[in-house]
């Protein structure tokens, strides 16, 4: 079938641009191919927040509710890995109390949706440096790893105090000590190497990484991993962020021709 018109960012099923329902166009968009790995930069509280009047963390709260439908959907697509940029190694610049709130709202969010997780077979893995988190989240991540450990639906992988750069200098780090401990030949490095000593070892690349907020930046998320994976940027806000703008992230992937160099 011929999917209808998509403006960038502002399709939106209810607003009968389309004439079909969403309903109808998961299904659809469930025939096609569905990417293995998608990975979200979760951007544009702020300015949610600031565009109604609201203190920044009134933005950061409507985002982690949008988060919901979104990993619901994503596991009913029968998306298998879901990477979620929600804080960064350069997000410790914003003021102190910022990033209080970021912390306590990601307790809170793991604290009344961690049951939701389990039943939907949700699987919690976290990349970057947790053990720098405030013991309350890190208490809560270990909650959260400890009871969809045994689940093997949706994994949701979560990017907290997460730097592309320093899991870069990690892995070298990695390698160069089993090389000096005489464990590893210089012959031995190579890109399959170094894949296995990043954060996200043991899972493929991402298919597709989206960015709402409308900025053209990856602002250091996975930079290795990125090198083949298609971009789709709206300008939605990420509390504006529904499932609709998923499947419609999904079905422009559907339509992209990844030659990966290749013909
Ligand atoms: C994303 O929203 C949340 C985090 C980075 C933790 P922002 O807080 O960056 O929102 P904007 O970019 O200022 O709108
Ligand atoms: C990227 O957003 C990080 C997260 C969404 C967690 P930022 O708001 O930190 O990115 P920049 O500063 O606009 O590049
Ligand atoms: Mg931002």
């Amino acid at each position: 079938m011929r999917w209808p018109v998509v403006r960038r960012g502002t399709w939106d099923g209810r607003e009968g641009r389309c004439s079909e329902g969403p309903d109808q166009v998961k299904e659809t968009v469930k025939t096609g191919h569905i990417p293995r790995h998608v990975a979200i930069i979760m951007d544009g509280n702020g300015r949610w927040a600031r565009q109604r009047g609201l203190p920044r963390t009134a933005g950061h709260r409507a985002g982690a509710e949008a988060l919901r439908e979104v990993v619901k959907t994503a596991a009913q697509l029968g998306i298998e890995i879901l990477t979620l940029y929600a804080f960064s190694t350069e997000n410790w610049k914003r003021p102190r109390a910022e990033v209080e709130a970021l912390m306590g709202l990601l307790v809170e969010y793991l604290g009344k949706e961690l049951d939701r997780l389990v039943k939907e077979g949700v699987r919690i893995q976290v990349i970057g440096h947790p053990e720098e988190l405030p013991p309350q989240v890190r208490s809560e991540l270990e909650r959260a790893l400890e009871a969809t450990r045994s689940n093997d639906g949706l994994l949701v992988n979560l990017a907290l105090n997460y730097g592309g750069r320093r899991e870069i200098a990690d892995a070298i780090r990695a390698i160069v000590k089993k090389a000096l401990e005489g464990n590893l030949r210089l012959e031995d490095i190579d890109e399959g190497l170094v894949q296995s000593h990043l954060y996200t070892a043991g899972l493929p690349d991402p298919d597709l990484l989206i960015r709402p907020s409308g900025e053209m930046r990856v602002s250091n998320f996975l930079l290795w991993q990125i090198a083949y994976t298609e971009f789709w940027v709206t300008d939605v806000l990420w509390p504006d962020f529904r499932p609709y703008h998923l499947l419609e992230a999904v079905r422009a992937y559907q339509a992209r021709d990844r030659r990966f160099g290749g013909l």
